[in-house]
């Protein structure tokens, strides 16, 4: 049987989004959450997803459309870690 969905193409935490997340990011967020744990990003995604598809987050410049979408894509696919 197969699926609708093509799950080889769902974004990971490890491959896909942990990368978008630089070592300052981290830095300035560990106090709320760690960007670089899964457990933690998974638990905050609204408010991440939020924060970088308004452009308030990173606070010295907006992510790319594009980021925001593997971001979003990631979310939609269930947030594999
Ligand atoms: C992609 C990277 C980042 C993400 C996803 C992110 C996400 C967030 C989120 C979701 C909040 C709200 C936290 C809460 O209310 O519990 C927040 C707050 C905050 N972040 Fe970030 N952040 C990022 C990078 C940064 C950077 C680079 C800085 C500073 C250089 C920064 C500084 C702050 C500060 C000062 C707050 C508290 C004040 C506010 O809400 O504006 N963040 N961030």
């Amino acid at each position: 049987m197969t699926d609708v969905h093509e799950q080889s193409a769902d974004p990971t935490f490890s491959s896909d989004v942990k990368p978008l997340f630089r070592d300052l990011d981290r830095n300035s967020m560990i106090g709320a959450f760690d960007l670089w744990k899964h457990s933690d990003v998974v638990a905050h995604q609204d408010a991440i997803l939020h924060a970088v598809e308004s452009g308030g987050m990173p606070c010295d410049g907006a992510w790319p459309a594009t980021s925001v979408e593997v971001f979003k894509r990631w979310i939609a696919g269930g947030s594999k870690p």
